[in-house]
């Protein structure tokens, strides 16, 4: 038997709701495999900001470093400013712990409708490579004279040669693994520092990777693209702020957000890795028990994956998969009236032969 330390972060909304989900599947799983998780349960959330001034603990980042992995929810609360949240927890963690790597795979499923007529089940299956520490998401800036009317704010994206080569040896790698095929996202025309740097730089990785095919596109081209031909793509690779918008979008394509799963890699291991869906804490469906846990349970098959249980993590996405093509048990926000323990019954029916 493998046991598995894993500190859990429901976080907020429908975090709380869609975790336990995903555990239960783990267990079922693992059970199955000889693997078993101990869970370590953290409050850290807007809850806990309201009231004791901070997301997590000064030394929260010590107490989940011994972990073989972190499993997350969602944060975020009306009230709470979402820079709050995310600075507060998230990018913290991200950074700290050199998660340089955001995986965001989208897939199509049999039995699921996208919103998109041309995508179809089997066809549109690819993974959004975003990169996760530095980029437009930099603490570089500032405000001045605020309440004037000359007011201003200055931000400044980060790009290093290092940064942006490791994330692009990793899709490389990952395509290589795949159908070969990397998608670059840029906008090299109007952004004229940075992104020509990003580009020259995939193109030198894109050599030492004679193997995978490459091309780039801007990314106001490559958005109509999702839409119109996303089957075309494999692995896209994107910078923080595009790897973002990408994946929300990709998830859309493939039917809606509560069923994209995410995971923020340090690929060298010395850092606990985070899994979490590409949702958020939902407010407007936090409490009422029928948040779609399929985001949350393929977030888990992600994590199994990473911990060395491939096997375990392809019978979870096979579990998905059979539930959407075998049945019509589907949440609210995929037209159905299934409730998040209902859905995750049914789910857990197909866990295993
Ligand atoms: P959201 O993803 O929470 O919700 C967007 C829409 O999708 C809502 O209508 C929601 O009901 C629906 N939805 C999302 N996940 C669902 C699920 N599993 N099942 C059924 N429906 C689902 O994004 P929004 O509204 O922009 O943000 C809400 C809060 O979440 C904010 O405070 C935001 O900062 C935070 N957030 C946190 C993230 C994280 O913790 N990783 C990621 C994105 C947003
Ligand atoms: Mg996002």
């Amino acid at each position: 038997m493998t046991t598995h330390r894993i500190a859990l972060v429901p976080g907020d909304g429908i975090g709380r709701e869609v975790v336990p989900a995903a555990c239960a599947v783990l267990d079922a799983v693992g059970a199955r495999h000889g693997v078993s998780f101990d869970y370590d349960e953290f409050d850290w959330s807007c809850e806990r900001y309201l009231r004791e001034g901070a997301m997590m603990p000064a030394d929260g980042l010590d107490l989940v470093r011994g972990h073989d992995a972190i499993f997350l929810g969602a944060v975020g609360q009306p009230g709470v400013p979402d820079h709050v949240s995310l600075w507060g927890l998230l990018i913290p963690i991200r950074r700290r712990f050199r998660q340089y790597v955001n995986l965001r795979p989208i897939r199509v499923f049999e039995g699921l409708e996208s919103p998109v007529r041309g995508a179809r089940p089997g066809e549109v299956d690819f993974v959004v490579v975003r990169e996760n520490v530095e980029g437009e998401y930099s603490e570089i800036g500032g405000r001045l004279n605020r309440g004037f009317p000359e007011e201003m704010a200055v931000q400044e994206s980060v790009f290093t040669r290092a940064g942006v080569t490791r994330v692009l040896d990793h899709a490389f790698e990952l395509a290589g693994t795949r159908r070969g095929y990397v998608t670059s996202a840029t906008k090299s025309n109007g952004i004229v520092h940075t992104l020509p740097f990003w580009d020259e730089l995939v193109a030198e990785r894109g050599a030492l990777h004679p193997d995978v095919r490459w091309d780039q596109e801007h990314i106001d081209a490559l958005c109509a693209k999702f839409v119109l031909d996303p089957a075309r793509f494999d692995v896209v690779v994107g910078s923080n702020l595009f790897g973002d918008i990408l994946s929300d979008l990709a998830a859309a394509v493939a039917g809606g957000i509560g069923i994209a799963p995410a995971a923020n890699v340090n690929p060298e291991r010395e850092f606990p890795s985070m899994f979490e869906p590409v949702h958020g804490s939902a407010p407007d469906i936090a409490g009422r028990g029928i948040a779609n846990p399929i985001g949350a349970v393929w977030t888990a098959a992600m994590m199994l994956d990473h911990l060395g249980h491939a096997e375990a993590a392809a019978e979870v996405e096979a579990a998905v998969a059979a539930v959407l093509a075998k049945t019509d048990v589907r949440t609210p926000d995929l037209g159905g009236t299934a409730t998040t323990a209902s859905f995750t019954r049914a789910l857990l029916g197909f866990v295993g032969p």
